[in-house]
C-alpha cells in the first residue's frame, strides 16, 4: 500500500527567485498537508550525504555546489499516495520535459537548477525527513 509522507525541498534557486509562497501555495492546494517545515542552508557534508545515491554521477559536484549556494525550504507532506502524487506535481526533471502547470514547468531553470525535490519512493521519503527532522518536529 502507498504510504503517505513524502520528502520535499524547494531548491536554492527558486527560494532566492522569490518563488517559495507560490510554491507552498501549489502544495496546499494540490492537497498536502505540512507535517514539518524550516527553512535552513545545507553544508557541503550534509548535501554530499543527502545525494550520496548520485556520488558516481558526473553532475554530483555541481549538484552538491548548487544545493549549497544558498537557503533551502525542507519539508514533510502527508496525502493518500504522497510520493507519487507530488513527483506528479513537480513534474519532470528537465523543465523542458515538465508537464504543462507543475511546478518545475512554471518555475524550474534547467535540468540542474529545477526547484524543487520530491523523494522517488516510501522508504526513502521517510529516510530523508529523518535525515532533516527529529520525531518532535514533526506533527
Ligand atoms: P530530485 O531527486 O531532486 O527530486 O530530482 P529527480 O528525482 O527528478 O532527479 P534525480 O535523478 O534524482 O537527480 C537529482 C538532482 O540532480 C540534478 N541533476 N542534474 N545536470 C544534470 O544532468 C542533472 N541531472 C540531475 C537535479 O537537480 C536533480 O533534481
Ligand atoms: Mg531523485
Amino acid at each position: 500500500m502507498a504510504g503517505k509522507i513524502t520528502f520535499t525541498m524547494i531548491k536554492p534557486d527558486a527560494v532566492k527567485a522569490g518563488h517559495t509562497g507560490a510554491i507552498l501555495a501549489m502544495i496546499n492546494k494540490a492537497g498536502f498537508r505540512i507535517v514539518a517545515m524550516k527553512k535552513t542552508q545545507l553544508t557541503k557534508e550534509k548535501a554530499g550525504e543527502f545525494y550520496k545515491v548520485h556520488k558516481k554521477r558526473p553532475f554530483y559536484g555541481e549538484l552538491v555546489d548548487f544545493m549549497t549556494s544558498g537557503p533551502i525550504i525542507a519539508a514533510v507532506l502527508e496525502k493518500e499516495n504522497a510520493v507519487e502524487d507530488y513527483r506528479t506535481l513537480i513534474g519532470s526533471t528537465n523543465p523542458k520535459e515538465a508537464a504543462k502547470g507543475t511546478i518545475r514547468n512554471k518555475y524550474a531553470k534547467s535540468i540542474g537548477e529545477n526547484a524543487v525535490h520530491g523523494a522517488d519512493s516510501d522508504r526513502n521519503a521517510k529516510k530523508e525527513a529523518s535525515f532533516h527532522f527529529s520525531a518532535i518536529e514533526m506533527f
